[in-house]
């Protein structure tokens, strides 16, 4: 087979496998669904800064992956529903890097800084004294500052690896944006290092992250069923059981499609997975961390008041 070797330039994205007449439906609830994720979002970062109880190491890193929530959804979604619309569903060569590269980074921020937050519940429940101390604003900057330089580290490695790639003959794209594994299967030049940057760092940012996670909250657990009490197991499991699920949801997805991609995994499945970590977690997230938590009801109660907003939400 003779291969086109001119330079693509740009790719065509397939998007979501929608019968037709159904587009309109999808549109309205992939819509609904961002602005849900913008808005929910938004609250919580303006919350935070706004009311002065809320100055607490957890909630500033509540703030942070509210921030990566809204910005990995932003990442794929305004384009998502743009194609959605259009008749030719096109993003140019760069566009494609620049979605993977930010795709990539605000991903492994959200991992990272999951992590960061399951630590801090660790420390607060298993040493309850010593919290404050342990949990110092240096420590918190650094957690943050770390998380931000080895998510920029990552993605750039994926990103300049992809783009040493050459592209040629087949430009479509069987997904609703730029993934980096999608793109791989249309390489026309080898792409075992890809493979393997792909396998050893995936296994670095998600699994660890995943692992420690666990223990984190295997600590809690721990600590809270050696002196039990109604209370105590209640509030364990309604803030880590939520917290958990969206969790497991985030990370059995991304481990299932990127570390363990099965051969006979149709189109159809990897999209619905790939929902649920890019659509549905950034949106689920400031609902199951925050928006059903005392602290942050009365704080949304305090800055109504101070800013005379009429009870409306
Ligand atoms: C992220 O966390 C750091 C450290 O706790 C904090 O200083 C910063 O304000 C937070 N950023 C946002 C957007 O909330």
């Amino acid at each position: 087979m003779r291969r086109n070797q001119t330079i693509l330039s740009e790719f065509l994205l397939l998007g979501l496998p929608i019968q037709p007449e159904h587009q309109h439906a999808f549109y309205a609830l992939f819509l609904a669904m961002y602005l849900t994720t913008v808005l929910g979002n938004l609250l919580i970062i303006t919350l935070i800064q706004l009311d002065s109880h809320l100055h607490t190491p957890m909630y500033s890193f509540l703030s942070n992956l509210s921030f990566s929530d809204l910005c990995f959804s932003s990442v794929t979604m305004p384009k998502l529903l743009k194609n959605m619309q259009s008749q030719l569903p096109s993003i140019p060569y760069a566009g494609c890097l620049a979605q993977m590269y930010f795709f990539l980074f605000f991903g492994d921020l959200e991992s990272f800084l999951l992590v960061v937050m399951a630590y801090d519940r660790y420390v607060a429940i298993c040493s309850p004294l010593h919290y404050t101390s342990i949990m110092s604003p240096k420590l918190c900057v650094c957690l943050v500052v770390l998380s931000w330089v080895l998510t920029t580290f990552h993605a750039l490695l994926h990103t300049l690896l992809m783009a040493r790639l050459s592209f040629c003959g087949d430009n479509v794209i069987p997904h609703f944006f730029c993934d980096f594994s999608a793109l791989l299967n249309l390489a026309c030049s080898d792409t075992h290092v890809n493979e393997l940057v792909i396998f050893v760092m995936g296994g670095l940012v998600v699994v660890i992250p995943f692992l420690l996670i666990i223990m984190s909250y295997a600590q809690i657990f721990s600590s809270i069923l050696k002196f039990p009490s109604v209370r105590g197991i209640h509030k364990a499991f309604s803030t880590c059981g939520s917290q958990l699920s969206v969790v497991s949801l985030f990370y059995g997805t991304v481990i299932g499609l990127y570390l363990c991609p099965s051969a006979n995994n149709s189109t159809v499945k990897e999209t619905v997975m790939s929902l649920m970590y890019t659509v549905v977690t950034p949106m689920l997230n400031p609902f199951i961390y925050s928006l059903r938590n005392r602290d942050m009801k009365g704080a949304l109660g305090r800055v109504r008041h101070k800013m005379k907003i009429p009870f409306c939400l």
